[in-house]
């Protein structure tokens, strides 16, 4: 997409983004409000979800983070999914919560939920900020979602288009000049 040629609009606001946030966050504290939590965030695009999230948890929770490589300059998936920054917590008997920004094919994910099963933990979930249905190639099964989405490349709040766009307090829609 050359780089004149689009519109951001907004698609959640910052208010709508705050609203389900707590939502969320109420969600897990019911059912992890005995346990000490180690929240994982997808890097990159989860950061910021995850600051806000933790923020909302009233609860002994751990992070760590992990990055994984699937995607080339763009908007299109390779397919491909390699992990490039590995945890720095063992999980083996923990209670993992997976944070993850937008569940696209769902390839990314449900890799990483392989992964993390073999190491053993004792539980594993998975919280989406977003979820495209529609794109789906692998089954995922979210356990807190954020919000359901159609088939549009999103930018703002932690996600990026070629690493620009992430420090837009909005979830936003790129959109061709053309088109608008
Ligand atoms: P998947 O493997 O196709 O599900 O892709 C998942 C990853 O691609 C997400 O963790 C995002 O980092 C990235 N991604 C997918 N869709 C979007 C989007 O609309 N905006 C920004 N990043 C996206
Ligand atoms: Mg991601």
């Amino acid at each position: 997409m050359p780089d004149k040629n689009y519109q951001l609009k907004v698609l959640i606001s910052r208010e709508e983004i705050k609203n389900t946030v707590a939502r969320l966050a109420k969600e897990i504290k019911e059912d992890y409000h005995d346990t000490q939590p180690l929240l994982i965030s997808v890097l990159k695009g989860s950061f910021m979800f995850m600051a806000d999230l933790i923020r909302q948890l009233d609860l002994p929770v751990e992070i760590d983070f992990i990055k994984l490589s699937s995607y080339g300059a763009g908007m299109k998936s390779s397919g491909e999914v390699k992990v490039v920054q590995e945890l720095k917590t063992p999980i083996k008997g923990r209670d993992v919560l997976v944070i993850e920004d937008v569940v696209d094919t769902g390839l990314t994910i449900s890799f990483l939920l392989n992964y993390l099963r073999k190491k053993k933990p004792a539980s594993l979930k998975l919280c989406a900020l977003t979820d495209k249905p529609s794109r789906h190639k692998a089954p995922v099964s979210i356990d807190y979602l954020g919000f359901t989405l159609p088939d549009k490349f999103i930018v703002g709040y932690g996600l990026d288009l070629n690493e620009k766009f992430r420090n837009l307090p909005d979830i936003c829609v790129l959109e061709n000049d053309e088109s608008s």
